[in-house]
């Protein structure tokens, strides 16, 4: 009997981990005896009939690499009728049995869809935002937590001799969950989120009273989708330029914090935005082995054949949850810690 193909696409943002996971899957599906391929850049790939085989060969010494093998994309294939019809034409012509979509909301909302249309798909979570519904933690994400928690304690140094305001900008699109583990792993005096609108009037008093205890610098995190108020008025910043999935570009809080607090102070302030340094680079330890986890289970998924289903940590255990109660709203963060936020503040 021919052997069973799968295909593996990485799709959206890219992060460290992504070629651990899909080592991961492509080793245990060449373990059951299926044919493996690589759809190149995400679901453009699909669109494209675009891939490479995957053997153990072409998955050997990538562990640690970061960025994906196979490429990626931000395609919305949902956006028309032809679109889906097309990649159901060509799901069949390539011979599929089965796919394996590893993305973050974008990759697996359309996941969801199209495995409700009938494509034989499950999923593996794969974000540095940590928003994913339904599994604790994504790989990606600790991998950013570290750099950006490196990026807070070389800011100190530097802060402290200039007695400046430092206000470091990070990524997360709408959740804080970056702004958070990193803000509190580095000490920050003053972590903003989206979750928690912060007003600049109490921005200033912890900025002020710092400097009354004697304090004179200030580390200020602050995530790319939170907001400020001024009087009363939320300030938020966002491009004008959107991605495939209509969602606007985030990006230049950091600066209109800084700028705002040097007009309203007269204290010098800087301001960094970490951007795409955040998913650089070789995935950490953690990572590496939360994705190798994931990837074993997602194949173990594929082999039952239970489509619709997403590899997900609970507690410290893979299981399966749906795809579509994962996607169907974003994980943002939680009160515990936004409480423990403010015990950190000052
Ligand atoms: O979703 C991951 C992410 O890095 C977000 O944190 C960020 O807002 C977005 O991707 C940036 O998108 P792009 O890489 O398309 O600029």
């Amino acid at each position: 009997m021919a052997k069973k193909k799968i295909a593996l696409l990485t799709g959206g943002g890219d992060c460290p981990g992504l070629n651990a996971v899909i080592q991961s899957i492509t080793r245990r599906l060449l373990h059951y005896d299926y044919r493996v391929i690589g759809l190149l850049e995400g679901w453009a790939g699909l669109m494209n009939k675009n891939f490479i085989p995957l053997d153990y060969s072409d998955v050997s010494g990538i562990l640690h690499l970061g960025g994906t093998i196979i490429k990626t994309s931000r395609t919305n294939i949902l956006k028309d009728q032809e679109s889906i019809d097309t990649a159901f034409e060509n799901f069949k012509e390539l011979g599929l049995d089965g796919l394996v979509t590893i993305g973050g909301e974008g990759t697996l909302t359309v996941a969801s869809k199209m495995q409700e249309r009938g494509m034989p798909i499950v999923g593996a979570p794969k974000t540095i935002d940590n928003d994913i519904g339904e599994t604790d933690f994504t790989f990606g994400f600790n991998t950013a937590v570290e750099i950006a928690t490196e990026a807070i304690d070389r800011l100190h140094t530097t802060a402290e001799s200039h007695q400046r305001v430092m206000v470091l900008e990070v990524m997360g699109r709408h959740a804080g969950w970056i702004a958070c583990y990193s803000g509190i792993a580095g000490g920050a005096d003053i972590i903003i989120t989206p979750e928690k609108e912060r007003s600049l009037a109490e921005i200033l008093e912890i900025v002020h009273s710092r400097r009354k205890r004697g304090k004179t610098f200030s580390i200020i995190v602050v995530a790319e989708g939170a907001s400020i108020n001024i009087a009363g008025k939320s300030m938020s910043i966002s491009k004008a330029k959107k991605d495939p999935f209509g969602r606007p570009l985030l990006g230049g809080i950091g600066k209109f914090l800084a700028d705002t607090i040097e007009k309203e102070t007269g204290i010098e302030s800087r301001f960094t935005v970490l951007g795409h340094v955040q998913r650089g680079g070789t995935p950490s330890a953690h990572d590496r082995v939360l994705a190798v986890r994931y990837g074993y289970y997602a194949a173990e998924l594929v082999h039952q054949e239970k489509w619709g289903m997403m590899a997900a940590l609970v507690g410290n255990r893979i299981q399966e949850v749906s795809l579509k109660k994962a996607t169907k709203k974003l994980k943002t963060v939680n009160a515990e810690l936004l409480e423990l936020l403010d015990a950190c503040e000052g």
